[in-house]
């Protein structure tokens, strides 16, 4: 029997926690840290930290494995889908893709893989794919950019240039550093894969609509240092014989993502996050509160005739809100108030300038009603 973890509503429940809008490594549930921090000398009895065991011990198998129940329950995912634990971050996949979906073992076969780019992430994916592109192994299509507006909207899907026979549609759903996001998987007919870095389990999904997500875990699902990924049976299988074997995702569902030593403490601490998930009433206990937090930001941005957010309102992300000054010449006055009020990292990427807010499940409303009334009253005194 493992103790609960004890939900903890706010995180200024604790001494010195401050409000943490950091984009990613970011903000984790301070209910998780606490039972972290209470296991860390000695897990179960064990006299042993968890990071100081094997990860083919049974103890470490039983964590791996109620993780991944953990997830199969939230995001009720399908049984013909297998569930990786990787290392490589979400970078790494941009790789994975192209050299399990794209390059092809039959020289007699050129594949094509269609991209959408939506912001800087899908960017560096398409980039990476287009490496292989470039060698021979494969075509790569970018169906449509919304780059020309700066990245504030998505290209309409009649604009789109979808290949007929694409291997796979790559899109990115939440965009961390230009705040845009698609709602609605898109309808094509290749497997669509998704990078989901910043939106996984911030709501549910229907994970039957798609052929792999992934994401880095460091933003809404644990600590840095893991990947989660889940691919549909079929098309698993399909890497060149030249493939890495750490990239080939055959292996690591033939060794149940152990083909060599995993990220073992990020994989337990994502774990607790899964638990704390599951007892906060799972992802549409999360959407509600998400969608609340995300409303009550961009009224207050709206509202304010002071602060911008570029964004075209249907595509406005609910996990990272960038948003401009009236003045940019404010921007350090702001970033320093905001600091001394405990409002932190709040600076915005530096694509993108301005200020950026990540108000992902393990920000509370309280630290986002915290941070309207500040800027409420910082715009009051500075327009
Ligand atoms: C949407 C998205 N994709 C990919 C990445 C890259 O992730 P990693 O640093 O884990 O490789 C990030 C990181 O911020 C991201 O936000």
């Amino acid at each position: 029997m493992t103790t609960p973890i004890v939900p903890i509503a706010s995180t200024t429940a604790t001494p010195n926690r401050q409000h943490n809008f950091s984009a990613g490594p970011a903000a984790l549930p301070t209910a998780v840290l606490l039972k972290a921090q209470a296991e860390m000398l000695d897990w179960h009895g064990q006299g042993v930290s968890i990071m100081e065991i094997s990860h083919r011990s049974k103890q470490y198998i039983a964590v791996a494995e109620q993780a991944e129940k953990n997830l199969r329950t939230l995001m009720q995912i399908p049984d013909n889908y297998r569930v990786l634990f990787l290392q490589g971050g979400a970078t790494l996949q941009f790789s994975a893709i192209p050299l399990n979906f794209l390059a092809s073992n039959d020289s007699n076969t050129v594949k094509t893989a269609d991209y959408l780019t939506t912001g800087a992430w899908s960017g560096k994916a398409i980039k990476e794919a287009k490496r292989y592109a470039a060698l021979g192994l494969g075509k790569v299509n970018e169906v449509a950019s919304s780059k020309a507006d700066g990245f504030t909207s998505v290209p309409p899907q009649s604009e789109w240039q979808l290949t007929d026979g694409a291997s796979y549609f790559h899109y990115c759903p939440n965009e961390t550093i230009h705040g845009v996001q698609i709602f609605e998987p898109p309808v094509v007919d290749a497997p669509l894969i998704a990078d989901m870095s910043s939106c996984m389990l911030s709501e549910p999904i229907d994970v039957s609509k798609f052929g792999m997500i992934y994401a880095g875990a460091q933003k809404n699902i644990g600590p840095a240092g893991l990947v989660v990924a889940i691919i549909r049976d079929d098309l698993i299988g399909q890497a060149g014989e030249w493939c890495p074997a750490l990239l080939d995702y055959r292996n690591q569902v033939a060794k149940e993502s152990m083909l060599n030593t995993p990220a073992t403490y990020s994989w337990y601490l994502t774990g607790l996050v899964l638990e704390w998930l599951v007892e906060q009433g799972g992802l549409e206990a999360m959407a509600k509160i998400n969608r609340q937090k995300a409303a009550l930001l961009y009224k207050t941005i709206d509202d304010s005739g002071f602060y911008h957010n570029a964004v075209d309102p249907q595509y406005r992300s609910i996990m990272n809100v960038p948003f401009t000054l009236a003045d940019s010449t404010l921007d350090a006055t702001f970033l320093a108030e905001a600091t001394q009020a405990g409002l932190l990292h709040l600076k915005g990427h530096r694509d993108v300038g301005g200020m950026r807010a990540s108000i992902y499940n393990a920000v509370s409303l309280e630290s986002v009603q915290v941070l309207c009334a500040f800027m409420r009253d910082f715009a009051k005194k500075n327009a």
